[in-house]
């Protein structure tokens, strides 16, 4: 086919099966840890399959791994599209790829023997580091110079989101990564006390809004137009959107710091720029959803729409409930509980999984010139993943709540009425209950990878599925 030759989607189909791979893997981790939470034998008493060790391996594979490689796979889509050009080089594209397949793979190595830096979400070693950095700097010479040299005069909404968060991951990651090497595979921080704790969580807090947010929503703004058949609800929304989230997030880092040694008014202006924070992640869900109005009736039909519409109303969900959190108050109830693990997950499953694999049901059959093999098994997809998440962050919710309220009750003498380890007793039965979630999240995705293995197997090639480029954005 034309596109096939006018683009270069090898790197998009190399990317895209590889996100699938890591998210088996990294919820597979993530249901080992659940089940270590509700019961610690599965510890073993190695110190490699230790839930310390574990945890890590799973945050780096599904946020870098899975999370990375599906913003990898649909940034070089959509701005070859959009910009109707191929991507400036396609060596480059190569090293971006198997330079981060590396990546995860040493991470994948190191954390389970230990070796990390402690800082969460970046706590893989300096080498590592370094190679992060290069890579990180490749993928934006590609990314940049294919908008560069791009044949379409106007830059497309979603290729600002993408921009965004290459930019700014960069300069969060080189900032937050600086550290003083002892040797090959230890480091000490270039930051001390206080200040290391802040540009932790402005990086932190950061690749939240930037890893995590920006580029799924570079996502929405391409996936949801293409599979609904219409264009966005409102574009001057969405460029309005753009520059209020980008503005308001980078301020919001402290709201992790609350009643820390870190000066008060700086914890009082991260609170304050995460309430201010609701307006355009709002804006930005209310233009995503209805991008759909007058063509609703899909919602009956395709299920792929179905996870995409529904990955942005756990967005809503998750940029509503962060802003409570972010209230001093609130957050001195939730903050060290479940609550928290709650909210990671509903903007986690949610919206990072939901909209990544809504995504990926619309690319791939494109990628490989086939027809999706089955919309039934998606619909078996999209209800097994929901009943995962409901019960992934309700019992969180539960439980953070109840561990929150037994930690600070007291006796009429001043005692504490709880000791810590009935708070840990009560955990017991949401812990299964998350584990089960997880377990249904997780059948969930290996049917979508049967699924998307039938269909690049599949002798179904598609009528014609990939629009002229004309007709795309
Ligand atoms: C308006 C948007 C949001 C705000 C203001 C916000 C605010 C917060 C707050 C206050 C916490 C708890 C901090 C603590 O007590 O330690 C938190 C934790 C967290 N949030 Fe959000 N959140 C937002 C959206 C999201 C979304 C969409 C995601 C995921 C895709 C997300 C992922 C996380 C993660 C991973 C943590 C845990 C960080 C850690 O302690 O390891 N947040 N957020
Ligand atoms: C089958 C699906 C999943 C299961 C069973 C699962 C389970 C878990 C568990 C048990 C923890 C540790 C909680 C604790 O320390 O108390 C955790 C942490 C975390 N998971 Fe997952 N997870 C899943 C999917 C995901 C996905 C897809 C993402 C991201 C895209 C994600 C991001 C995170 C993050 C950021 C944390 C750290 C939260 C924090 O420190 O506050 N998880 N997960």
């Amino acid at each position: 086919m034309a596109d096939q030759q006018t683009y270069n989607y090898k790197v998009v189909r190399q990317f895209s099966i590889m996100t699938l791979v890591w998210a088996i893997v990294g919820m597979t981790v993530g249901v080992l840890i659940a089940a270590q939470l509700a019961w610690p034998a599965l510890n073993f008493d190695i110190p490699w399959l230790t839930f310390g060790r574990l945890r890590p391996l799973h945050t780096n594979a599904v946020i870098f791994g899975f999370g990375g490689s599906a913003l990898f796979a649909t940034s070089y889509y959509v701005v070859q599209r959009t910009c109707h050009v191929r991507l400036l080089s396609d060596t480059l594209a190569a090293a971006t790829f198997w330079g981060w397949q590396l990546i995860i793979v040493l991470a994948a190595l190191t954390l389970p023997l230990g070796l990390t830096q402690s800082k969460e979400y970046a706590e893989l070693i300096w080498p590592i580091d370094v190679l992060i950095t290069v890579v990180w700097v490749i993928y934006a010479l590609v990314f940049f110079g294919t908008i560069m040299k791009r044949r379409v005069r106007h830059i497309y909404v979603a290729n600002w989101f993408f921009g965004a968060y290459i930019i700014t991951v960069a300069i969060l990651h080189i900032f937050n990564s600086a550290a003083v090497p002892t040797s090959f595979l230890h480091s000490y921080s270039a930051y001390a006390g206080v200040q290391d704790a802040m540009v932790q969580w402005w990086y932190g807090h950061n690749a939240v809004g930037f890893f995590l947010t920006a580029g799924f929503l570079g996502m929405m703004y391409y996936f949801v137009p293409k599979q609904a058949n219409r264009p966005v609800y409102s574009y001057r929304l969405s460029v309005v959107h753009f520059w209020a989230l980008i503005f308001t997030y980078i301020w919001a880092g402290p709201h992790h710091l609350h009643y820390t040694a870190l000066p008060d008014w700086t914890q009082s202006l991260g609170m304050i720029m995460s309430l201010i924070l609701l307006a355009p992640s709002w804006g930005g869900m209310i233009n995503g959803i209805m991008t759909l109005s007058g063509a609703w009736e899909k919602l009956r039909t395709d299920p792929v729409l179905r996870l995409l519409i529904v990955s942005i109303s756990f967005y809503g969900m998750s940029t509503f409930e962060g802003p409570m959190m972010a209230i001093k108050t609130v957050n001195a109830l939730s903050h060290y509980t479940d609550w928290t693990i709650g909210h990671v997950h509903s903007g986690a499953l949610g919206w990072v999984a939901l909209v990544s694999m809504g995504s990926m049901y619309y690319l791939i059959p494109r990628l490989f010139n086939r027809e999706l093999y089955s919309l039934k098994l998606v619909e078996a997809h999209f209800w097994t993943a929901t009943i995962g998440i409901v019960l992934y962050i309700s019992s969180m919710w539960v439980a953070g709540i109840m561990q929150g309220l037994m930690w600070r009750a007291t006796n009429g003498d001043g005692t504490l009425t709880y000791s810590f380890v009935e708070s840990v007793q009560a955990m017991h039965p949401y812990y299964i209950v998350r584990f089960m979630g997880g377990v249904f999240f997780l059948l969930g995705s290996i049917v979508m990878a049967w699924n998307i293995w039938k269909t690049i197997a599949g002798a179904k090639p598609a009528t014609a599925t990939i629009p002229a480029p004309a007709a795309a954005h």
